[in-house]
Order: structure tokens, then C-alpha cells, then sequence
């Protein structure tokens, strides 16, 4: 494999995660992130992680010791421009990815490869910002990256089928499942999640039960590890609402429409657990309480 160094662009809940993940496996990893305070704290939830497990008994303190060592952040683009991969994990918005990755294109040799976790836009539309569509791929993750087994490789019309392979092999060697998908909005994991998730919000909406009990029906109902309002305030409530703007616009089908409660806790700045606010107040983040609305 060809890989050696990794680029990861963006360090919150899911660049943080996958520059541990990568780290971990083996790369000399760089994440870049807009301020030192933010590369600073991201970096600083790594270092807590790795030190839980050491306690817990997961990995040695020489494993803990070499995955710190191999990686590195930076608020400085260059630092990234001798990465072999480059995975992209910045704010859901088209304009500034597709500004990234114009940016990267340019600072890059030709056989650097560029990945997006995108969640719901279509890869092909960032790609189309630089000049090597054919080395191109979706590494979409799942939160919280260290835990969660899965990542959905995805592949445009363009990406070269080589490039695709050794991207199997990376998600692999970062110890997920790699499964295949096309470059079809949402891939196959938000196709079917964000519609369940918006239904939650309008169930709320709708009066049918109150947070918690929304919450426990799936918990013990379904056997889910966390109720749908929990999960939305643990992605993200801002990346949601992007989401689902984002899918409404490409399928303009009512299930991805973005209900009113949800576009007004965002505007009000609850953003969910990362926000200390969402469907919980998390004051107390070893017992959130259920907000009133
Ligand atoms: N980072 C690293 N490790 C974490 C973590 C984090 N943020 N949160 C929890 N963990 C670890 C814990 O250390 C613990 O490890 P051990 O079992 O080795 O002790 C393990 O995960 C379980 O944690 P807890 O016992 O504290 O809590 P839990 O049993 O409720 O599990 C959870 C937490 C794994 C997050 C679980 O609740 C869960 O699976 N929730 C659903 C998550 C989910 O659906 N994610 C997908 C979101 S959608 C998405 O990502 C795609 C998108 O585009 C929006
Ligand atoms: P987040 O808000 O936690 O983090 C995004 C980070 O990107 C911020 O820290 C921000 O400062 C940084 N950023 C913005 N522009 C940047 C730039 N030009 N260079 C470097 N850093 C920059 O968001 P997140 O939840 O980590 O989501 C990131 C991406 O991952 C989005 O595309 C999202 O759709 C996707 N995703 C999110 C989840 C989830 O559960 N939250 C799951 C899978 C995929």
C-alpha cells in the first residue's frame, strides 16, 4: 500500500476521530484545523481517549506513546501537502469544500489522493473543484469514529478503480468494515437514518410523546443504543440541519425536509451536545435533562 502520511482537514467530532483512528493504525498523521485553540482542544479529546484505553487495558502505554508520536496538528495548509491522503472532515457546506479542495489541489502532486466524510453531498460535486476527479473517493465515517465499525467507501463515475481498492484497503487497515457505495446522496447509511431522525423532530413537534419518551420507545422498544433525539444532539444538530437541506434539495421529498423546531434550535445556537444544548441540557453531562419547549 502506498499510503504513508494522511492529511485530515478539520479537527471536531469526526476529523478528531479519524485522525486518532489513523494515527493508531500506523500513519503519520497531520490534522489541520482554522485556529490553534481548536487544533488544541481536538487534540486534547485524542490524548483523553488514548488515555482511556491504556486504563481500560485496550492498548499498551507504548501503543498510546507511538499513535501521540505519529500524529501531528497544524493550522497551516502546507503542512499537508506531502500527504499521500488527504480526508477531508470540515463544515457540511458545498462552497467551503469545494474552496478546500481547490486549495489542495493546488498545493498537491498529482498522486495525493483526496477523500471526503461528507454525510450527504454527492462526492462527484466537491470532486468537480479540482483537477483529479479520477483520485477522488467518499470516506464516510461514523460517530464516534474510534468506536464505530463502519465506513462507507464511495465511488464516483470518475474515481479510477485502483485508487478505489487501495481506499477498501485504507478503510480496512483502520480496522472498519469497508462497505462499497455509489455516489448517491446520503450513500446508504443517511438515505435510510435522516428521515427516521427528522420523523423523531416531528413527532416532538406533533405532540405524539415527550423527549424522553421519544427517546426510551427506540431505546427499549428497537433495542437502539441511543434514542433518535439523543443521536441528534451526539451528530450534531447545525450538521443535521445541513443535512437535510442538502437531501431535500437533490430527492424533494417531504421525509428529508427539515422540520421547523429543528431550523429554530439551530438559528437559537443548540447545537446539540458539542453546543452544551439541544433536545438535553448537558450542564451536567453525566445527566442531561430533557429541554422544554
Ligand atoms: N470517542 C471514543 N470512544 C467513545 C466515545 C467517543 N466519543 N463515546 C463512547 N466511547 C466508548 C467508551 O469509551 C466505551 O468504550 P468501552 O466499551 O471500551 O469501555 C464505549 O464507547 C461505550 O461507551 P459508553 O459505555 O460510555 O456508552 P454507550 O454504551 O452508550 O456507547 C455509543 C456509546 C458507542 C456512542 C453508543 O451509544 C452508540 O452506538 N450510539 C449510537 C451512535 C450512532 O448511531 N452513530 C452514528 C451516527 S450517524 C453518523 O455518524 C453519520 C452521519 O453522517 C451523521
Ligand atoms: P464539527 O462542527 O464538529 O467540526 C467541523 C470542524 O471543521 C470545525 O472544528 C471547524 O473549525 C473546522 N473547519 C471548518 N473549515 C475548515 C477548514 N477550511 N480547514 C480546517 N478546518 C476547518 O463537524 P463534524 O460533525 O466533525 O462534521 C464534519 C464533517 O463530517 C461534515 O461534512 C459532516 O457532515 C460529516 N459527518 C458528520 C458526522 C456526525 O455525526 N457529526 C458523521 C459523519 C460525517
Amino acid at each position: 500500500m502506498a499510503i504513508r502520511k494522511v492529511g485530515v482537514v478539520g479537527c471536531g467530532l469526526m476529523g478528531s476521530g479519524i485522525a486518532q483512528v489513523s494515527a493508531a493504525a500506523g500513519f503519520a498523521t497531520v490534522v489541520r484545523e482554522v485556529s490553534p485553540a481548536i487544533v488544541e482542544k481536538g487534540i486534547a479529546g485524542i490524548e483523553k481517549n488514548l488515555a482511556r484505553l491504556v486504563e481500560k487495558g485496550t492498548i499498551t502505554a507504548g501503543a498510546q506513546a507511538e499513535t501521540r508520536g505519529r500524529l501531528r496538528g497544524t493550522t497551516a495548509l502546507e503542512d499537508l501537502k506531502d500527504c499521500d491522503l488527504i480526508v477531508e472532515a470540515i463544515i457540511e457546506q458545498l462552497p467551503a469544500k469545494r474552496e478546500l479542495f481547490t486549495a489542495l489541489d493546488a498545493l498537491c502532486p498529482p498522486s495525493t489522493i483526496f477523500a471526503s466524510n461528507t454525510s450527504s453531498l454527492t462526492i462527484t460535486e466537491i470532486s468537480a473543484a479540482t483537477k483529479r476527479p479520477q483520485r477522488f473517493v467518499g470516506l464516510h465515517f461514523f460517530n464516534p469514529v474510534p468506536v464505530m465499525k463502519l465506513v462507507e467507501v464511495v465511488r464516483t463515475i470518475a474515481t479510477d478503480a485502483d485508487v478505489y481498492e487501495e481506499m477498501v484497503v485504507f478503510g480496512t487497515r483502520l480496522g472498519k468494515t469497508a462497505v462499497r457505495a455509489h455516489d448517491s446522496t446520503g450513500f446508504i447509511v443517511n438515505r435510510l437514518l435522516v428521515p427516521y431522525l427528522l420523523d423523531a423532530i416531528r413527532a416532538l413537534e406533533e405532540g405524539v410523546g415527550s423527549i424522553e419518551d421519544i427517546d426510551n420507545s427506540m431505546k427499549l422498544g428497537c433495542g437502539h443504543p441511543m434514542g433518535p433525539l439523543t443521536l441528534l444532539d451526539f451528530v450534531g444538530l447545525d450538521t443535521t440541519y445541513y443535512i437535510s437541506q442538502i437531501m431535500f434539495e437533490e430527492f424533494h421529498e417531504k421525509r428529508f425536509a427539515s422540520p421547523p423546531l429543528l431550523k429554530r434550535m439551530v438559528l437559537a445556537g443548540w447545537n446539540g451536545r458539542k453546543a452544551g444544548r439541544g433536545f438535553y441540557d448537558y450542564a451536567d453531562a453525566a445527566k442531561p435533562k430533557a429541554m422544554k419547549f
